[in-house]
């Protein structure tokens, strides 16, 4: 370690918070002693800092205790590595003994701190850190991505909202580049998401509502679902019968921080325009209205594209989705387009057989289905979605997937055949 390196950081704390290129240390510590020993000691070290309370930042560095149950600090290590390849693990505990040091050593922990916590242990394993840091040409910096959110919200109930959110992630998740995608209920007055993939979590939303200032990337991570398709799973935990709203900071902390560390979060924002559904859709890439040719959904739609419209979300990010679509439907189309004044990004064809054995199986269509016109839409969009695939096709032009028109007529022929 460079002596440079741990001279008593000046006066002002972690407050350098802002500044750029300072490794970003996060503590995931329930004893609070330990915890406040550590966070005084990290505030001396010169080139550290300590990351602030949901600042959306991937950490370099996470300090976390092992738990009472080991295997669940392992896992919880082993997902921080597989999504944050950057991010370097240090253990603490009051027992290390030899086999948990070893099997935390295999999940990917890099330092083990005994408690109680030691000064100079802690400033010389910060140091051998920020020396393989700079010996890998990785500046440790507190890095994030800026992954895309991709909104799905119902033009009505009903319209299938949640089975495309589904399969557009599941079928992002079997892109040749393997993008990291989570997949986030914000349906609070319908929260049915988990059953369409037959999950039955132990977390939600209402994990984090429960103490915002708890939220970090270590909190986040062990309270997502992991699914055997790969993809993370974030449920509202809410509905039109249980007590409580899912508040719109709660979903804006989580979101950033979703943001930070997953190449794309889908969300499925139900029908209901509420306070915390356009915060969700404020924090969006694309928002993509869900809609069907059936009137009463046209009618509504409308409604919803005009206040969309009116709240000020620009126009090139409203994206109109046309579910249950049949080719003999194309005159139905066009004056629908009219009427709703926006053309339709994309053509999803009606098939309610795979759609309902979907649903009923729990399993995403693609995977049901994978060979019908349906399931091939999900994967085309999928493949739309994706900037490093796009550029391919289109020879590095970008044209191509911003065009939302582009491919439609390919969408529309096959899905009514
Ligand atoms: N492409 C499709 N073709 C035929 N049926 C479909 C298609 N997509 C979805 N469905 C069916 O539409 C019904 C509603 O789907 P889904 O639950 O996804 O809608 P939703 O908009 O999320 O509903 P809610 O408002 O209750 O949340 C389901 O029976 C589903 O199987
Ligand atoms: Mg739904």
């Amino acid at each position: 370690m460079k002596d440079k390196a741990w001279k008593p950081k000046r006066v002002g704390g972690d407050s350098a918070g802002a500044t750029p290129g300072v490794p970003v240390i996060e503590l995931s510590i329930r004893s609070a002693e330990c915890k406040a020993t550590l966070e005084g000691m990290i505030r001396e070290i010169e080139g550290v800092r300590l990351k602030d309370s949901q600042e959306p930042t991937v950490p370099s560095l996470v300090i976390m205790e092992l738990e009472d149950n080991p295997e669940d600090t392992f896992s919880l290590i082993r997902e921080m590595g597989k999504l944050n390849k950057g991010t370097e693990i240090f253990l603490t505990a009051g027992r290390l003994d030899s086999v948990i040091l070893l099997e935390a050593m295999r999940a990917g922990a890099k330092e083990f701190l005994a408690q109680p916590i030691q000064k100079q242990e802690v400033v010389d394993a910060i140091g051998r850190f920020l020396d393989r840091a700079s010996t890998q040409g990785n500046k440790a910096e507190g890095q994030r991505k800026s992954g895309k959110v991709l909104a799905f919200f119902g033009g009505k109930g009903g319209v299938g909202t949640t089975s495309i959110a589904v399969n557009v992630a599941a079928a992002i998740n079997k892109l040749p580049n393997k993008p990291s995608v989570v997949l986030v209920d914000v349906n609070q007055h319908g929260g049915d998401l988990p059953l369409y993939l037959d999950l039955q979590p132990n977390h939600s939303f209402r994990d984090i509502a429960t103490d915002l200032s708890r939220l970090d990337q270590a909190f986040l991570i062990r309270v997502l679902t992991k699914t055997e398709l790969g993809i993370q799973v974030l449920p509202s935990g809410y509905d039109d019968l249980s007590t409580g709203r899912l508040s719109p900071d709660c979903v804006e902390a989580t979101l950033r921080l979703l943001q930070a560390s997953f190449d794309y979060v889908i969300l499925d924002c139900g029908h209901v325009l509420d306070l915390t559904t356009k915060k969700a859709l404020e924090l969006s890439t694309f928002i993509l209205v869900t809609s069907t040719l059936m009137v009463p959904v046209v009618h509504r739609t409308k409604r919803i594209l005009e206040l969309l419209r009116g709240s000020g979300f620009p126009s090139n990010k409203i994206r109109l989705v046309m579910n249950r679509f049949l080719a003999a439907e194309q005159d139905v189309l066009k004056e629908t387009e009219e009427i709703l004044k926006q053309k339709a990004f994309w053509l999803f064809p009606n098939d309610y057989p795979s759609a309902s054995q979907a649903v009923n199986s729990g399993k995403p269509l693609i995977d049901v289905a994978p060979r019908s016109a349906v399931a091939k839409s999900y994967m085309d969009i999928a493949n739309s979605f994706d900037e490093h695939t796009a550029q391919q096709a289109t020879k590095g032009s970008l044209v191509g997937w911003l065009n939302p028109f582009k491919g439609r007529k390919a969408q529309s022929s096959p899905a009514g055949a």
